[in-house]
């Protein structure tokens, strides 16, 4: 739909059309600040607020009381203590282009009635989650997300984790209290390393570094923000019990003093007149950077004339963010492609007519499921907007609808591609999947794609191509032919791309895997849900192949003594017991399995205490006061030991231990008839 100037729109369209702004851009608000899955592109989002902005100067009587120009970002999501800044975090007002920047510069000078040119601190704009810090006298007190400006989230545990990044105590001389404010984000290396073990775990993958460290850093459980690798880079102020420099340029020396990082990067411009400069050289460095920029802020230097300008609306009068242009294009989308996975998990993939986008030939997008070809509403043959930013893989930002509508709409198939099984969509659930299983050749070549990679069999040699090239010779069939691969070493030495030494070499990388460890054999398995961590897990309680091949006959059964032992493996849990029943059950895989086992040999695990342990599985419940260890002492053994600990009793529970001053909990078990241990007994029963 053309866009009516803002100028040319009557009362009442203006009224619709703020009406509807609010509402769209509420809703971006809550994908981007709660859910930290934006479903538009930072630009499109832009482009919706500016326009909102357009219409509010046009119609100054029409501007909504929930406008949107009066919020920043969202109300913060629940889970998380609430803190309210002391100062509010604000947000920065927006330049396109170099006559913005100019107009922002004349602005602030009119503004305190001076002519002369303004000294101007340019630093990168990362693109990751503004965090308020607070310190009292000198240690790390607080931190919090900014939230909806005035009210954030208390991270401060999970911040604690950021050693290095973020100072237990600041170092040198410093007021009694202060406010430091900076942006957590994550570097593309990290974000990488990230979705690939996501990847190999079965898990979602993020969309961008901005929503892995989002996440991270939102996590209930600090542990996880811990193994997430967040980084920060510290750039303005927020309350401080006294002065601590009279201009921005000293400010961040401060802050480098104190121990934080500050982006290199960062320059002091004496006139106004080098950031245009600047601005070109940050965006030439922009794709080899470490982590993902949107963007260059302009500060006015001088703290005292910050103070001067102070805030109009959302943001401040001395400060601007010159975003560097989308890195969008337009193109045709030739078809939709769906690729099969190791699981059968149908991926919608978008054909594009290449086009350069940034200076990058783009011929694919992604596109996530089949809801979002329905929300887009795309047609094969349509002209589409596709952005790239940073490293993440392009998408489809939305159809030109000026342009002639390609045929018809994209029917999402219901059968397999690849195999013609039928592929079901389970309610409730965004991915599609082929059921068929080991017929599908699609799932087939995955699986064997993830037997041989880095953290499974890890077979030097054997990459995706190699793999697809072998099986279309109909030399793989399942798992166990790539053994048999040594057999066809001169074929493979005169294949193309291939001679004699590397297909001795591959043979050699080959018989060297035939010995391995039980753990990554499971793993190797593919078996969905069933990534590293949870291989391990199993490796550990079962200990040798044979058990586990036995068990997990068993567990197939539901109600099973060996189906509840395996769902009741802490970390295992009754979905993912169910995932490796289904597996056990389908009498293929079991083959498969049995073929490998004759040509490998799989070395046992060294086995948790728990497997063994008397008191491995049992529910247990301790009450009353105990004399020789802490209540989280007695559960964390007892759990490392492989018991279930739960607050109450009842009628499943195996074990009461009764300490001191037992109360309702001792007698319960009486009533049910629940063996009870003294304090002494369990220890003795335990071996401690
Ligand atoms: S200054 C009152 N400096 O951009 C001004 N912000 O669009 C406070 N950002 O909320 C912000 N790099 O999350 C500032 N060097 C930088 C920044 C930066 C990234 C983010 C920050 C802010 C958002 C505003």
């Amino acid at each position: 739909m053309a866009e009516i100037d803002a100028a040319d729109l009557t009362d009442d369209q203006a009224r619709d059309e703020l009406a509807r702004l609010a509402m769209e851009i509420a809703y971006h608000d809550r994908a981007y600040h709660q859910k930290d899955a934006p479903e538009i592109s930072d630009a499109a989002y832009d482009a919706l607020r500016r326009r909102n902005a357009a219409i509010e100067a046009r119609f100054p009587d029409l501007i909504r009381s929930d406008s949107p120009s009066r919020r920043v970002g969202d109300a913060p999501d629940t889970g998380f203590t609430k803190v309210r800044h002391r100062v509010a975090m604000l947000s920065l007002d927006n330049a396109f282009n170099a006559e913005d920047f100019t107009e922002f510069c004349d602005r602030a000078r009119r503004f305190l009635g001076l002519t002369h040119p303004l000294a101007i601190v340019a630093e990168p704009k990362i693109d990751g989650l503004s965090i308020n810090l607070t310190y009292e006298d000198g240690a790390f007190a607080r931190g919090a997300t900014r939230g909806d400006g005035t009210e954030g989230e208390d991270v401060t545990a999970n911040l604690r984790t950021m050693v290095g990044a973020v100072p237990d105590r600041l170092i040198g001389s410093f007021p009694e209290r202060i406010e430091i404010r900076g942006e957590v984000f994550m570097t593309k290396a990290d974000f990488l390393a990230l979705n690939d073990s996501q990847a190999a775990a079965g898990q979602k993958l993020f969309a961008n570094p901005r929503n892995a460290a989002a996440g991270g850093l939102r996590q209930l459980d600090a542990k996880i923000t811990a193994e997430r690798r967040l980084s920060l880079f510290a750039y303005a102020m927020g309350e401080s019990s006294e002065p601590v420099a009279d201009s921005h340029a000293a400010y961040l020396e401060r802050l480098r003093g104190w121990g934080f990082a500050v982006n290199p990067l960062s320059r002091l411009l004496t006139t106004e007149a080098e950031a245009a400069a600047f601005q070109d050289e940050i965006a030439r460095q922009r794709a080899t950077l470490p982590y993902d920029i949107d963007g260059v802020v302009y500060k006015i230097n001088d703290l005292t004339l910050q103070r001067r300008l102070g805030f109009a609306g959302r943001a401040p009068r001395w400060a601007i963010a010159w975003k560097f242009p989308a890195e969008q294009a337009t193109t045709v989308l030739r078809a939709i492609r769906i690729q099969v996975g190791r699981t059968g998990a149908l991926t919608p993939v978008a054909e594009l007519e290449p086009v350069n986008v940034g200076g990058v030939l783009v011929a694919r997008a992604t596109l996530h499921n089949e809801d979002e070809i329905a929300r887009k509403d795309l047609h094969i043959g349509d002209t589409v907007i596709v952005q790239r930013a940073g490293d993440v893989i392009p998408q489809i930002v939305a159809v030109v609808t000026e342009q002639p509508r390609g045929a018809e709409a994209y029917d999402y198939p219901s059968v397999c591609p690849a195999c013609g099984s039928l592929a079901i969509r389970p309610p409730g659930e965004a991915i599609r999947r082929c059921t068929g299983g080991l017929i599908c050749p699609a799932q087939r070549v995955e699986r064997l794609i993830h037997f041989v990679s880095r953290n499974a069999f890890d077979i030097d040699g054997l990459g995706e191509k190699t793999i697809q090239e072998f099986y279309a010779e109909g030399w793989l069939h399942g798992p166990a032919d790539l053994f048999k691969l040594p057999e066809r070493e001169a074929d493979i030495a005169t294949r193309e791309g291939w001679g004699k030494l590397s297909a001795r070499n591959l043979s050699r990388a080959i018989k060297a895997r035939e010995t391995i460890a039980l753990e990554r054999f499971i793993f190797a398995l593919g078996i969905r849900r069933i990534g590293e961590a949870n291989a391990k897990l199993l490796a550990r309680h079962y200990g040798s192949y044979p058990n586990w091949r036995q068990q997990m006959l068993a567990a197939t059964t539901i109600g099973s003594d060996e189906r509840l032992a395996l769902g009741s493996i802490l970390g295992i849990g009754p979905a993912i017991a169910e995932e490796l029943a289904e597996f056990f059950m389908e009498r293929r895989n079991v083959a498969a399995l049995d073929e490998l086992a004759a040509v490998l040999t799989i070395e046992d695990a060294v086995m948790a205490e728990a497997a063994d342990s008397p008191v491995a599985g049992k529910v247990v419940v301790f009450t009353g006061t105990l004399e020789t260890m802490t209540r989280p002492e007695a559960k964390a053994r007892a759990e490392s030991l492989g018991a279930k600990v739960t607050d109450s009793v009842s009628k499943k529970t195996d074990l009461v231990v009764v300490g001191a001053d037992a109360g309702s909990k001792a007698r319960k078990a009486a009533e049910l008839g629940v063996r009870t241990l003294t304090e002494a007994e369990w220890r003795a029963l335990i071996g401690d």
